[in-house]
């Protein structure tokens, strides 16, 4: 199968203050297959937005794509002109933000604000505007698509705002949804809700997703592969059954130790505190080496020297860490 959507060797820097450029992603490369959820996992700081942000060239003015292709459906995103960009962006490719609360207009009924996405890249009559916003309302909100539709943001919950932004996004049919930590806000049932909205919309639909988070949990289950992010780098790569189940990354290793358990019985009053991965990637980088490596548990003397490379420990699972290389 071919990928829908390829990231070659992707580089994007930030212009400081000062003048100088800061790297946050570094040859970032993978391919979304048609249909599937990729999982991208990684703590604050490691690159997750830059990356959502640089597939659709929305980014902030500071931000340097210095090197690198986006291929999808025979464009490289990343060299094509505005009006190439206007066509895909929204219409193929669909970004929803980090940050819900302010994706939406506080004094416009949702339902007018998702026919507003769609008349802005489909020159469609009145009246088949009025029916495909409806048919889009349908399939985001099932039980009551009518009430949620002559809304306004601040009726509804934040599960249902998260909501509008999914048939926002969906609204003219793209084939590739980037999630930008779409569930954040939200209590952990709502999360699963969203979760199920997106599973039903992959099936019907047959969207491909990139799905950005910084809690592994949320991939069990939902995500077909997940891709690790460090430091802006791809720490480790592979299908979520294995990557969820056995990581081999050093760093896939600590995020997952770092988060609670949700299998522990009723009743169980166990107070073991939770590891914790020591050091901030922020301020903890090595000038060279292994990026993980001053926080590292597991290093060895080489990781000082230089950065390891990706070892592939099969065709699906790659792992930038030297305790792999033979
Ligand atoms: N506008 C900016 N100017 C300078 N540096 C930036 C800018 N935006 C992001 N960065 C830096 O780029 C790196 C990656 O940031 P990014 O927002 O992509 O991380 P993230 O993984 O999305 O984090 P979070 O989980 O907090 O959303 C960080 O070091 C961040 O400080
Ligand atoms: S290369 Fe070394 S420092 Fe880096 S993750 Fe592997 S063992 Fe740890
Ligand atoms: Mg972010």
């Amino acid at each position: 199968m071919i990928a829908i959507l390829e990231i070659q060797d992707l580089h994007v820097s930030y212009r400081s203050s000062g003048g100088g450029l800061c790297p946050a992603l570094t040859s970032v490369s993978f391919g979304l297959m048609p249909g599937e959820i990729m999982g991208v996992l990684g703590e604050s700081g490691s690159g997750k937005s830059t990356l959502a942000g640089s597939l659709v060239r929305l980014l902030p003015a500071n931000a340097r794509i210095t090197r690198g292709a986006v291929q999808f459906e025979g464009t490289d995103l990343l060299r094509a002109n505005a009006d190439e960009l206007r066509q895909i962006r929204g219409r193929r490719i669909s970004l929803i933000f980090q940050e819900p609360s302010l994706a939406l207009h506080p004094t416009m009924r949702v339902g007018e604000q998702v026919r507003q996405v769609l008349a802005a890249h489909d020159s469609l009559g009145k009246g088949a505007l009025n029916e495909q916003t409806r048919q889009v309302f349908d399939q985001v909100f099932p039980e009551e698509p009518d009430r949620i539709s002559h809304s306004y943001p601040h009726q509804l919950s934040g599960g249902q705002r998260q909501r509008v932004l999914i048939a926002q996004a969906i609204a003219c049919g793209p084939s590739v949804v980037i999630a930008d930590e779409p569930t954040a806000s939200l209590d952990p049932t709502t999360q699963m809700e969203i979760l199920g909205v997106f599973r039903n919309l992959r099936e019907k639909l047959g969207l491909a997703m990139i799905f950005i988070t910084h809690n592994p949990a949320l991939l069990c289950g939902f995500a077909d592969r997940v891709l690790v992010l460090y430091a802006g780098k791809v720490a480790e790569c592979g299908s979520a059954e294995t990557v969820l189940a056995s990581p081999r990354h050093p760093y896939t290793k600590a995020l997952f130790h770092s988060i609670p358990t949700v299998f522990d019985r009723p009743g169980n009053t166990r107070k073991t505190k939770l590891p914790a991965i020591l050091g901030d990637s922020a301020r903890s980088l090595p000038i060279r080496g292994c990026p993980f490596e001053p926080r590292c548990t597991e290093k060895m003397d080489i990781c000082k020297e230089r950065e390891p490379a990706a070892v592939n420990l099969s065709a699906s699972h790659t792992v930038s860490c030297f305790k792999y290389e033979s």
